[in-house]
């Protein structure tokens, strides 16, 4: 049923409180996606699930397992690649397989792992001579040598270009279909969207979001609501002539309605249209994903933050 119960998880570095109470559980073949800015906990929390570091306090299952206490039987039974995944640079994604493989005292078929992560054509590059995106995909086959019924990958296309990373969702899609349970950790929000069943927002340390994208939207978004380009004697018109909520944004031109029920539309637009002003374009607009973190987390993302700084290199050159 569950392949994953995390409870009441608590980790501090000296006062720095990095994990902060958190619970969630993961059901058996699900993709489960932790997203959040850089110093959310992300890896805290998925190194402590994969027993490699110590929690303060909290209960941890891992397929029934403790993965503090019962580590090495926690081991054989999941796949991790690290974040900034990195292996020896004179060995082939062939070796390294064969190599993990007589680690774990296990038999397997190389080329058969190499087609599973869709890099088969490059099996006899060293590990040097990778791209970014192939350096990933031995990362996941070396994940997959003792067939692990959970993997655990923390920030799995972190640094590739657009194309990498596509061709490494499409392998995590193909591990999902046969049934893994997968922990993703990501400061993409389009990558959280795309393969995740579930997400859990993390920031400073906390979950501040759970469920599945539209349940996130849902809770936490501020729902759908008609945006009308008028004037202000446009809005105050449909304000006094019907029951709606109008709100006016001057700098903007734009009129915004929030739309409780479907009749709120019809209402908004006879009123513009009784008014017999001008009105410009009319649309109706929801909260996406990117609006709720927004809301939800303090800090930008990593491309937002880098977007940030672009604007601010400008603005000074501009000022010169
Ligand atoms: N070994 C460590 N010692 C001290 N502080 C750490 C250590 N590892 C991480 N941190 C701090 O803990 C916070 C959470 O880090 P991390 O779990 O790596 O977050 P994320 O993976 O979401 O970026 C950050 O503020 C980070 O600087
Ligand atoms: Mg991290």
């Amino acid at each position: 049923m569950f392949s994953i119960e995390v409870t009441n998880l608590k980790k501090n570095y000296g006062n720095l409180k990095a994990v902060d109470d958190i619970s969630f559980k993961v059901k058996q073949g699900e993709v489960f996606g932790l997203l959040g800015p850089n110093g959310a906990g992300k890896t805290t929390t998925i190194e402590i699930m994969e027993g490699l570091r110590e929690r303060d306090s909290g209960d941890i299952k891992i397929l029934g397992l403790d993965p503090w206490k019962d580590g090495y039987e926690v081991h054989k039974k999941i796949g991790v690649i690290p974040q900034e995944f990195t292996f020896f640079e004179k060995t082939t994604p062939k070796e390294a397989i064969k190599y993990y493989a007589s680690l774990f005292n296990v038999k397997v078929d190389a080329d058969t792992i190499l087609k599973e992560v869709l890099l088969d054509e490059k099996e006899n590059h060293v590990f040097e001579n990778l791209s970014g995106g192939q350096k990933q995909k031995t990362g996941l086959a070396l994940s997959l040598v003792n067939s692990p019924e959970v993997l655990f990958l923390d920030e799995p296309t972190t640094g590739l270009d657009p194309n990498a990373r596509r061709a490494i969702w499409e392998v995590i899609r193909r591990l999902k279909a046969k049934g893994k349970t997968i922990i993703l950790t990501t400061h993409y929000l389009d990558e959280a969207q795309q393969l995740s069943d579930r997400v859990a927002i993390m920031d400073h340390g906390h979950i501040v979001a759970m469920g599945t994208t539209e349940e996130i939207i849902e809770q936490n978004g501020s729902g759908e609501r008609l945006e009308i380009h008028g004037e202000k004697q446009l809005a105050d018109y449909i304000q006094t002539n019907t029951e709606l909520q109008v709100t006016y944004n001057e700098t903007k031109g734009i009129i915004t309605i929030p739309l409780k029920k479907k009749i709120d539309m019809l209402a908004a637009l006879a009123a513009a249209e009784q008014s017999e002003m001008k009105w410009g374009e009319i649309q109706t607009h929801q909260d996406s994903l990117e609006d709720v973190f927004i809301k939800l987390v303090n800090e930008p993302l990593d491309e937002q933050k880098e977007e940030q700084q672009i604007e601010q290199k400008k603005n000074k050159k501009g000022r010169q």
